[in-house]
């Protein structure tokens, strides 16, 4: 098909309910309705929770996108869902509202790679992608270092969290420190008013024989612990504990790694092209410290907009325009969900 496919994008995979409306690389609609809360008092999100309010909150998430982007169901080229990976039961809704619109509008329908999908997205953003890219992807669900050759066909994992995603670590160090769920934002707001360089965390998987095995791999555990014993130690002792030196030399552990990894990533395959997404990306100081090492390193960094960097549709959507476009085949009207999709498949059967 020609270009400007225009789309309708569902995800569902964690906690938010997002449907998108996209034509080729223009957004037209971004609709997002967040569970989140809900998830605060039990301090991460719990699956059944997040599905009920996917059921709750889609019929009218789909309704306000398609009237924001001021087109009908009808006008679509195409209907894009997440298939995976993610919670299970939160796929079910967004593929099930997929398959029945699709079927009630006779139109193609694709399953798609939540990770492919962050990608994608900055097409919205900053135009076409440039490929090859390396993409590094960091929010609560997901750490990966991804090398895209065609968003459309060819991504190949490079490396993957072995424990907790980047997000989730931020979240559990959290609730360590007290701090409302997700912690992530609240760290990064206390750590502007703490010392990077206070106490020394440690950096995982970047010893010399982790780097031979995980070179590309992330662990985030063996942190989470330091910063509880480092908490718990100041607790017994009867110390004051600097929260804002704790937030910061965390946060500073993290985005050391992340951004050391990702920079050695493009080195290695030769890349000149760097792509952040993922909640993650909204952090401060990740952003500067990767604009900071990618200009010494002549690579070229490309983030889109924090609401873009987050769960969405428009992602779904914008990578549905992208499958439209390069006639990739759809999906069978009965696809399944598959909760642990692996990176490669960018499409589910
Ligand atoms: O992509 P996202 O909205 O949902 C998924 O988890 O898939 O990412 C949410 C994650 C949470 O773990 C949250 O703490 C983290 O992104 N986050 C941040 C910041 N803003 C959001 N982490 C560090 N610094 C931030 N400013
Ligand atoms: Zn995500």
């Amino acid at each position: 098909m020609s270009s400007e496919a225009l789309v309708l994008g569902i995800e569902t995979s964690c906690d938010e309910t997002g449907v998108g409306v996209v034509r080729g690389s223009t957004l037209l609609a971004d609709a997002v309705a967040s569970s989140v809360d809900e998830h605060a008092r039990f301090g991460g999100v719990v699956p059944e929770v997040a599905s009920r309010a996917h059921l709750e909150a889609m019929t009218a998430t789909v309704h306000r996108a398609l009237h924001d982007a001021g087109v009908t169901l009808a006008d679509c080229d195409a209907i894009a869902v997440t298939a995976g990976p993610g919670l299970v039961g939160a796929l079910l809704v967004g593929t099930a509202t997929a398959q029945a619109l699709a079927l009630a509008a006779d139109k193609p329908l694709y399953g798609v790679n939540h990770l492919a999908a962050h990608v994608a997205v900055d097409r919205l953003e900053h135009g076409p992608l440039p490929q090859p890219a390396v993409a590094l992807l960091v929010s609560g669900g997901h750490s990966s270092l991804l090398r895209v050759d065609d968003v459309t066909s060819c991504v190949t994992p490079l490396g993957a969290t072995i424990d907790d995603a980047a997000g989730e670590a931020f979240d559990k160090v959290g609730r360590l420190l007290g701090l409302p769920f997700p912690g992530g934002p609240h760290i990064d707001r206390l750590a502007a008013g703490g010392s990077p360089d206070a106490i020394e965390f440690p950096r995982g998987l970047t010893g010399s024989r982790d780097m031979e095995r995980h070179r590309f791999d992330f662990s985030f555990s063996g942190l989470k612990t330091a910063v509880a014993r480092h908490v718990e130690l100041r607790q017994r002792e009867g110390e004051p504990i600097a929260l804002s030196d704790v937030a910061a030399s965390f946060q500073e552990a993290v985005v050391d790694v992340l951004s050391r990894k990702a920079v050695e990533a493009c080195r290695g395959q030769g890349i000149d092209h760097l792509l952040l997404g993922g909640g993650v990306a909204a952090n401060s100081r990740l952003r500067a410290v990767l604009e900071e090492r990618c200009s010494t390193a002549g690579i070229a960094l490309r983030v889109p907009r924090p609401a873009l960097c987050t769960d969405n549709g428009a992602m779904v959507a914008a990578l549905g325009a992208a499958l439209v476009e390069a006639d990739i085949s759809p999906s069978a009207i009965g696809l399944a969900v598959d909760s642990s999709l692996s990176v490669d498949r960018v499409t589910v059967d």
